[in-house]
């Protein structure tokens, strides 16, 4: 409340839609997911006096719980937020219930829907749905078919489903799946997450590119020499490397949340602000993407492991090291490489992706550096003169930076660079909210724009497919590298971008 007085910048926040009398059901109620993001976010929700009165969860998973057993499972795992806000927790878990249902077992589904029309009386939540499969990947597919077969999606206007990643393992797999759920019920239903998208910072690509005018004149190859998507985690692998092992890098990072990155960056301007404009124009860019050498895809990517680090203090195992990780895995933790967009406004750009475990900073941003200028009138300080540069901050310290030069200070006429940025913390005095409070808000009310369409989906698996196949014939022609824990990627990552006569921005 203080920051809406105190801080102009903040008037006018807070204008939400409303979301209607509502059930969202969980499917993989006992797992990670649910008690780390998608229940701490509807507790949010809830803070924020942003649930509607009229509103139930019902977690579903094969353990036998009951209703209070979910309730403290959830408490547990949120002990210290739960502290923080007892009275309202008390509030929020009388909104929590639990079914043991197998989505493979007809009998369950038939209880499912007996319980859904018991809470919808109970809890006046109108036959309004929201299905979140977050379950095991390779269920997605019956999951939905379950559902509709027990006529639980039959109301388009009342039901939604919600899929986590991954859409399918690669492209003929994503558009089995498109199939399948689209066999199940509309688009319109299907909400396929991406998280990234639900991040204030990934938003802001959008507004800040089509909400000021300086912007867009000069946002295409006449200006841009380049651009670096970067998405460095200093965590390992933990404990997912059940997932993790068949997935690796490319497929857990890469064909989703840069390729949302980039598809938000490199898209053209759509016609509207309206869902399907915007995911037509991501599509669009993402079907015109290719890999820079894709008759020859080992000539523009680097795949790479992270070995044995740290420092004597702090000593952390190599990934194959990791517990459930196989001693001689060659999945990767770290891959870097270079694509183009064959369009008229990228055409010749070269698109820097680089994604890894285990490195020295937990940072995602989005670089565009611009062209040098035309002539050097002056004397660079730092001897080689430098190129202009927009650094969308996309996590942690949100916001944006852009590199000028200016006058070295002294006598002569000597250029320098310097960062002029923008905070969100500093300007709008609070954080934003986590991305799944967002995704799960906007699934609630029915609003698709950060969700991706099939079409995006089938289109960045197909971007990555010479990869893809590569990996799965020919291994050896992509060898996984190993880098040191705590260090920034494999040498050859580096080269890939020496051969340009670039470097990667080293924040
Ligand atoms: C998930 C990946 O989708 O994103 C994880 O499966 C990764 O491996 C995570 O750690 C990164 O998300 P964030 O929001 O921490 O950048």
């Amino acid at each position: 409340m203080a920051a809406t007085q105190t801080n102009p910048l903040r008037v006018g926040l807070r204008q939400e839609r409303v979301i209607s009398p509502q059930c969202l059901v969980i499917f993989g109620a006992s797992g990670d997911l649910t008690h780390r993001k998608l229940i701490p976010a509807l507790f949010e929700l809830f803070r924020q006096r942003r649930l509607p009165t009229e509103f139930s969860v019902l977690g579903c998973a094969r353990r036998p719980w009951s209703d209070d057993d979910f309730r403290n499972r959830m408490a547990e795992a949120m002990a210290d937020e739960v502290k923080q806000h007892q009275t309202a927790w008390q509030q929020f878990a009388a909104c929590l219930f639990y079914e043991p249902v197998d989505l493979q077992q007809d009998e369950d589904v038939v209880r499912l829907g007996t319980r859904l029309e018991a809470l919808d009386r109970q809890r006046a939540t109108r036959g309004n749905r929201t299905f979140y499969l977050s379950v095991s990947p390779a269920f997605y597919g019956s999951g939905c078919r379950a559902l509709a077969n027990a006529g639980l999606l039959k109301d388009q206007s009342r039901s939604r489903v919600v899929i986590e990643k991954p859409f399918g393992t690669d492209y003929s797999s994503a558009q089995s799946l498109n199939r399948v759920v689209q066999s199940c019920g509309q688009e319109s239903q299907i909400f396929r997450i991406d998280h990234y998208l639900g991040k204030e910072t990934v938003q802001n690509i959008l507004v800040l590119r089509f909400a000021n005018a300086i912007f867009e004149p000069i946002w295409n190859r006449n200006y841009i020499a380049n651009v670096q998507i970067t998405a460095a985690e200093t965590v390992g692998v933990e404990e997912r490397a059940g997932y993790y092992e068949t997935s690796g890098a490319l497929r857990d990072m890469v064909q989703n949340h840069l390729t949302q990155m980039l598809a938000l960056t490199a898209m053209e301007t759509p016609g509207h602000f309206d869902p399907e404009s915007i995911r037509s124009e991501k599509a669009k860019v993402l079907q015109a993407a290719r890999l820079a050498n894709e008759d020859e895809p080992w000539k523009c990517c680097v795949r790479g492991q992270y070995s044995r680090g740290g420092n004597p203090a702090n000593p952390m195992a190599g990934y194959r090291e990791e517990p459930g990780v196989n001693p001689e895995s060659t999945t990767e933790t770290y891959v870097a490489m270079k694509l183009f967009i064959d369009n008229w406004r990228w055409q010749g750009v070269p698109f820097y992706l680089r994604t890894g475990k285990r490195l020295p900073k937990r940072l995602s941003e989005v670089v565009l550096t611009f062209r040098k200028a035309p002539v050097q009138l002056f004397d660079a300080a730092g001897g080689t003169p430098t190129a202009n540069q927009l650094v969308l901050r996309i996590q942690p310290d949100e916001g944006a930076g852009f590199v000028f030069d200016v006058k070295a200070p002294g006598s002569g006429m000597r250029s320098r660079p310097v960062d002029m940025h923008f905070s969100y913390d500093e300007s709008f005095g609070e954080p934003s909210d986590e991305g799944y409070v967002r995704l799960l808000a906007d699934a609630m009310l029915g609003d698709p724009t950060l969700f991706t369409r099939s079409d995006e989906v089938e289109a960045a698996w197909r971007l990555y497919t010479p990869l893809l196949e590569l990996i799965e014939d020919a291994p050896q022609q992509l060898p996984v590298y190993p880098y040191e824990a705590r260090t920034w990627g494999p040498g050859a990552a580096d080269n890939l971008l020496a051969e340009d006569g670039l470097m990667w921005r080293r924040p």
